[in-house]
């Protein structure tokens, strides 16, 4: 449901007024950094600053629709904290923890839709602009925050992206809690089910039980045991603070009931998402394979830079997905996909779009600006819905 805030409210409670967060400390701890130009440091990476942007954070619906039991959503939090100074990525991780943490979001963290063994196998990755670091984890259990994991192997490590039982045990030992289960009773009751419609078909031959498998999946949706937008999961969250300073990050529980060990989009970069500093960021939800094919947020940042505007430069993305998809068993009757992919785009002057393959009711994305927190429509390449 969009979902608006009272802007005084959300000012006063959230961001209390951007002028007073530039030079308050953030959350009492870190002081806020004035809005000049970072001072260059000896061997660190150079940040690159530039003249007043309106912050604005731009995300999935999800970002706008989970509180965890708190008071506000992930778009809330990510967008107080960068009013009030704090690190861009620090402040979009702290919103996505608010839907990794929530037992009620099935599509990311704990409580995500298990693979097709029960387990639930999360990925993540994230992108700082201004430091150009970055850091993925991916089909790591246990852990249910796995992006304040990926943000540790681009802090901690020289690598890029660990994986599997690697990236539980480098959360272990960055002091990550390490559970037996990140399943909760809905999602084990959805795997169940989804193993109850599924196992006699097991035997098939692999296009028949594809074609079986996608079957159910339509039904289960139709049934209610699952959001059509939570098949593919996924939050991807994206800021821009007063400096211009721009950083991503992407999490979820993949695929619902994907084979074990699959990765999706979501911690590849470039895939599930990419952030130039100087340039935007692009970011994911919907059908993975169909990103990974194409990098397709990394091309979104590309025409970014060549000047296209968010929307039409997501609308490019698309077109090259659409493209690029020509196997039968992924297009309707009249060729187009038969899947949906939601790009959520940011450039570097705080100009934001949200785009899909196809839009329909309940294909959003949420942004929030120191107007407060909205769910809007995203706009579509093609008419119809993905699964007529
Ligand atoms: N976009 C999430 C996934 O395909 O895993």
């Amino acid at each position: 449901m969009p979902r608006k805030v009272n802007r005084r409210q959300f000012v006063i409670s959230g961001t209390a007024g951007l002028a007073a967060a530039a030079a308050v400390p953030a959350f009492g701890q870190t002081p806020a950094r004035a809005p000049q130009p970072a001072p260059q440091t000896g061997g660190g990476p150079t940040i690159v600053t530039r003249s007043r942007v309106k912050p604005v954070v731009i995300a999935s619906a999800n970002g706008n629709r989970f509180k965890n039991g708190g008071t506000v959503t992930g778009v809330e939090k990510a967008f107080s904290m960068i009013a009030r100074g704090s690190d861009v990525l620090d402040a979009v991780i702290a919103g996505v923890n608010i839907v990794e943490l929530d037992p009620e979001e099935t599509s990311v963290g704990y409580g995500g839709l298990p693979n097709a063994d029960g387990v639930v196998q999360l990925d993540s990755c994230c992108m700082h602009g201004p430091k150009k670091r970055a850091g993925g984890v991916a089909a790591i259990e246990g852990v249910k925050t796995p992006s304040l994991v990926a943000q540790k192997v681009m802090d901690e490590t020289d690598h890029h992206l660990i994986v599997g039982r690697g990236a539980q045990d480098f959360a272990r030992n960055m002091g990550f809690e390490i559970l037996p289960d990140l399943n909760t009773e809905r999602s084990r009751k959805a795997w169940i089910e989804w193993k109850r419609r599924t196992d006699p078909l097991h035997y098939l031959d692999p296009i028949k039980r594809q074609a079986a498998i996608r079957r159910v999946e339509l039904e289960m949706i139709a049934d209610g045991w699952i959001d059509e937008n939570h098949f593919y999961g996924t939050i991807n969250c994206d800021g821009i603070n007063a400096k211009g300073e721009i950083c991503g990050v992407t999490t979820t529980s993949g695929m619902a009931w994907k084979i074990p060990g699959r990765v999706g989009d979501s911690p590849i970069l470039g895939a599930g998402l990419y952030v130039d500093g100087d340039v935007g960021a692009a970011g994911s939800t919907g059908r993975g394979e169909a990103n990974l094919y194409n990098l397709t947020s990394y091309l979104i940042v590309e025409n970014l830079r060549r000047g296209l505007h968010p929307k039409d430069a997501g609308l490019e993305g698309l077109k090259r997905i659409k493209a690029n998809t020509i196997e039968k068993r992924l297009l309707k009757e009249n060729g187009d996909p038969n899947f949906n992919i939601i790009f959520y785009v940011l450039n570097a002057k705080g100009e934001y779009a949200g785009v899909a393959m196809f839009g329909g009711p309940n294909v959003n994305y949420t942004v929030c600006t120191e107007q407060g927190a909205q769910t809007l429509p995203c706009e579509p390449l093609l008419q119809g819905i993905a699964m007529d």
